[in-house]
This record gives structure tokens, C-alpha cells and sequence, in this order.
């Protein structure tokens, strides 16, 4: 069986970091080389700067794209047709019986459909079983999430993906609710838990030796064991176009979260599409650091401006973050986007998240750390429902109550358990863990299409 993996924007290689290891570990307990299953992974490109894409293939050990359509940034319909444009050479040369798509980025629904139309002159798939259509069947892993918002270019992704797959994997029971009430039929739909949550489970230990902490002056170097405290703070991100794009909308987001950083220091993790923003409105004077986000040094704990991408200003306060014997002070401060296992150090010691991301709302559930999320819906219900996320809308009063109250409930916890021992939140944390949320979820998939293409 050929299955041909697709990702092109960060949080698919979370995803299909799960997806790849339940290939080999499936080739690896198969006795007959006949049931072996061979992939291709293809990266669109959508994402390309390094703390973007390249830094996710070295923290997650992910293999080199086997096929780089290096098709970049444009606008919705120009990225969504270059990705379409040249994936149709690459789908019929090779000829997969399954192309695995997941999430909800361009790159998902531009694979999908060009997989929908594409015809194969002589597909293995349908000389072994005739049923089988002469393409390659799509499989849509993180199927059924719906925020029913179509003013999000992820809803109309989701949907127009759903429409056209064979496979819908399914991350939570609502979203075989949202399915079947859309018509699709029941045998395709299977609930196999969350690819994103699999690699978390993966990585956790691991990104706890990172020393993120130490060199954003959160905890002291010279104190740094298993166990010491760093000093309390939040973790911040935020990239939806209704949430940057609009300077209004933009500013009032802002100055709520100015406000809650007035009580702890929020480590503001800025995506490019926020930064261009950020520069486009002059809303530097936000930040801590108003000239530039920083870039970490790669061989030394200092914290420098970053002048690669944007031309240096000034390099005020700078030294405040250098020094890592001085904790960090209140404030939004503004960093590059940073890599898997920096992230998660990071996310997994925080008081607080607050962000506007889909995946985060899922890490903070099983990380049990308290996630406001500054938006007015969510397709990912189940973060609610069984998680620590909190719907804040993006109204300023709402975002500072929501925090705080966050933030109040989170100390009457037990500061101890919370800084001292992580372990002790993630297991409290499971018993809160949404059903199949297990890091079994790659595992399911691949069983589930080994079976129906095997059998
Ligand atoms: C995309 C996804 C969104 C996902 C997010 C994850 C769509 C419609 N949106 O949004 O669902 O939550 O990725 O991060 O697919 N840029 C760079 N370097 C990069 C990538 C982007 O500078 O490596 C800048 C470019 O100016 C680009 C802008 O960011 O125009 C937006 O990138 P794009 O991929 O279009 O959308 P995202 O906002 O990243
Ligand atoms: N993430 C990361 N570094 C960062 C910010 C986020 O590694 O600086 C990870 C985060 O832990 C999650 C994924 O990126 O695994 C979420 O991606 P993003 O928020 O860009 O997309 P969304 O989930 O909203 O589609």
C-alpha cells in the first residue's frame, strides 16, 4: 500500500508526526514484506521560514519531504491553486492508494480536491479491488470540526474536505454528530482520537529538558534542576486574520492583554502574520521591546534582537531578558515563533495560556494548564466541555475577567503542585483527558486503513 502524507503549515506536522511513526511501527510488526507499507510525505510550502517549518522536522525527527512544492505565501486563491497546480504532477506520477490530509490549511483542501478529480490509468488499488475508485482514496485526519462560522477560512476548508473524503478520522464524538448531520455516511466516519495530542504524549518528557525557560530569564540557570520554580507567567499567541487583520478589532485585543500582563509576564509567541501586522499598525509600543520580536541565540543564553527578517531599531530591554539571574519582568514580551519542544517547556510550566489557536485549546486541555481562548467560538467544543479552556470572546472587559478569574482559580489549586511537580498535573490532568485522547490515535488510523484496503 502506497500512502502519500500531505503537510505545509505548522500545526500539520504535529499532526503527521504521528501519522509517519504508526507507518513504521506497522512495517516494523509485520512479518509479510507484502503488507508493507510504503509513504511519501509532500510539504507544500505553505509555511517556509525555518521557526515556521524546518524547526518542527528537527525537534519531531520527522524524515525530509520526500516532494517540496515550495509554493509560499499569497493570497487564498492564488496559494490554493499553485498548491493544486503542482500536486497534480506529483499525485499522478506516483500514483498513491491513499493521500492522508489533515487539519484544515489551504494545503488541506487544495490536496484534497486535486485528489478527488485526479484519475489513474491503471490504479493498483482497483486491479486488487475492483470497488475502488480509479483515484486515490483521501483521508481527512482531525474530520467534523465545525466552529459553524463560515466567515473563517478553516470552516470552508473543513467543510469542502470533509465533503470530498473517504476516511473521515474524527478527534471528538461531536464532530461525528456534526457529519452524520451532514449527510455523510456513517461507514465512513471513524473515531480514532486526537494525531496532535499523540505527539504531545511523545514529546512531553523530552521538552522538559529544554532550557526555554532559563534563557527567557523565567527560571534561574544556576538553580535549574528537575524541579525548581520558574516565576509565574502566561504564554500568548495569536494569528487569526479576524483577530489581527482588523486594526480595531486588533488594538482592543491588545489592550486587554496589556492589562493582564500588568500582574505577570506574558511570553508573547508572535506568528508572521502578526508581526506584519504589528509593524503595519504601529502597535509596537505594546510590546516590551518595541522595535522587533527577539530571536534566541542559538549557542548562547542571551536573547538578541533579530535582524534577519526585521531591520533592528533599538535594542531596549534586551538586557532585562539577557540576564537570566533576573526573572523576567510584567509585560507583554514579544518573541519569535518557537520550536516543538522550546513550546511546549514552555506552554507546560505556564500559569496561563492565552490564544486563539485551534491546537493550543487541545495541548492546554491535556496539559491542564487554564487556556483563554480570545475568540468567539471554537470547533473544538470538547476543550470546554472536558478541558481547561475558557471561551473569552474578544471583547477587552471579557479577555480581563476571564484571566484573572482563570488565574485566581489556578492559585487556590496549589502553587506547589503547579511549579514544583508537572508530572502531578499531567496525571490529575488525565483523568480530564477527552475519550481516545491516549497517543494511540496514528496507530487507529493505520490499522483502520491497512483493514480496508487489505481486506
Ligand atoms: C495558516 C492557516 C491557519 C493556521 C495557521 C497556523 C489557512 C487558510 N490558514 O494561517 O488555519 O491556523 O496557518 O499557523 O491555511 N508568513 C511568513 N512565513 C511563513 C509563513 C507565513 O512570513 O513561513 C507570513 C506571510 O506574510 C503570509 C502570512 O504569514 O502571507 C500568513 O500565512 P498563511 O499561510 O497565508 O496563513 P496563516 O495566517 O499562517
Ligand atoms: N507552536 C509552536 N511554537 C510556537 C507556537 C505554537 O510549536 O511558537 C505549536 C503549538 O504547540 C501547536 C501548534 O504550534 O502544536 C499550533 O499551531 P498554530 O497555532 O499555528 O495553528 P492552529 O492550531 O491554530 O491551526
Amino acid at each position: 500500500m502506497k500512502l502519500m502524507v500531505i503537510a505545509g503549515a505548522r500545526p500539520n506536522f504535529m499532526k503527521i508526526a504521528s501519522i509517519i511513526d504508526a507507518i513504521k511501527m506497522h512495517n516494523v510488526s509485520i512479518e509479510n514484506s507484502t503488507f508493507n507499507i510504503q509513504h511519501l510525505l509532500v510539504h507544500t510550502g505553505q509555511h517556509y521560514d525555518d521557526s515556521m517549518s524546518e524547526a518542527f522536522f528537527r525537534d519531531l525527527d520527522l524524515p525530509k519531504a520526500d516532494i517540496y512544492l515550495e509554493v509560499g505565501s499569497g493570497s487564498h486563491a492564488i496559494q490554493t491553486a499553485e498548491i493544486m497546480k503542482r500536486f497534480e504532477p506529483v499525485i499522478l506520477k506516483h500514483q498513491p492508494d491513499v493521500v492522508i490530509v489533515v487539519g484544515d490549511v489551504n494545503s488541506t483542501v487544495a490536496s484534497a480536491l486535486v485528489a478527488s478529480k485526479i484519475e489513474y490509468p491503471h490504479p493498483q488499488s482497483a486491479i486488487r479491488n475492483p470497488h475502488l475508485p480509479r483515484r486515490p482514496l483521501i483521508a481527512h485526519v482531525e474530520a467534523g470540526l465545525r466552529s459553524f462560522d463560515r466567515t473563517m477560512p478553516e470552516e470552508i476548508n473543513r467543510l469542502l474536505t470533509d465533503a470530498i473524503s473517504d476516511f473521515l478520522f474524527t478527534t471528538e464524538e461531536g464532530a461525528n454528530r456534526n457529519l452524520l448531520q451532514e449527510g455523510i455516511a456513517k461507514n465512513k466516519i471513524f473515531f480514532v482520537g486526537n494525531t496532535m495530542i499523540d505527539t504531545l504524549v511523545r514529546h512531553r518528557e523530552k521538552a522538559q529538558q529544554s532550557e526555554i525557560l532559563e534563557k527567557l530569564g523565567l527560571r534561574n540557570s544556576q538553580l535549574k534542576t528537575q524541579t525548581s520554580n520558574p516565576v509565574p507567567y502566561g504564554v500568548l499567541t495569536l494569528h487569526r486574520p479576524s483577530n489581527v487583520d482588523n486594526k480595531e478589532t486588533f488594538q482592543n485585543i491588545l489592550e486587554a492583554l496589556k492589562e493582564v500582563a500588568k500582574d505577570l509576564p506574558v511570553i508573547f509567541s508572535a506568528h508572521p502574520r502578526t508581526i506584519n501586522r504589528i509593524r503595519e499598525f504601529g502597535f509596537e509600543n505594546y510590546f516590551d521591546f518595541p522595535s522587533q520580536p527577539l530571536t534566541l541565540s542559538p549557542d548562547s543564553n542571551a536573547v538578541r534582537p533579530n535582524s534577519s527578517r526585521l531591520q533592528p531599531q533599538s535594542s531596549k530591554g534586551v538586557s532585562s531578558l539577557a540576564s537570566n539571574l533576573q526573572p523576567l519582568a510584567c509585560g507583554l514580551h514579544c518573541v519569535e515563533p518557537l520550536g516543538y519542544l522550546d513550546f511546549l517547556c514552555l506552554m507546560s510550566n505556564s500559569k496561563l495560556v492565552l490564544t486563539d489557536s485551534g491546537g493550543m485549546q487541545e495541548e492546554t486541555t491535556v496539559l491542564g494548564i487554564p487556556c483563554i481562548t480570545l475568540r468567539e467560538n471554537t470547533e473544538r467544543p470538547v476543550t470546554i466541555t472536558f478541558g481547561t479552556n475558557t471561551l473569552a470572546g474578544i471583547q477587552k472587559e471579557q479577555i480581563i475577567s476571564a484571566a484573572l478569574s482563570a488565574l485566581r482559580k489556578y492559585d487556590s489549586v496549589s502553587p506547589n503542585t503547579v511549579f514544583n511537580t508537572q508530572h502531578s498535573i499531567l496525571s490529575t490532568q488525565h483523568s480530564l483527558c477527552p475519550p481516545l485522547w491516549d497517543g494511540q490515535a496514528g496507530q487507529r488510523i493505520i490499522q483502520i486503513l491497512v483493514n480496508s484496503l487489505w481486506s
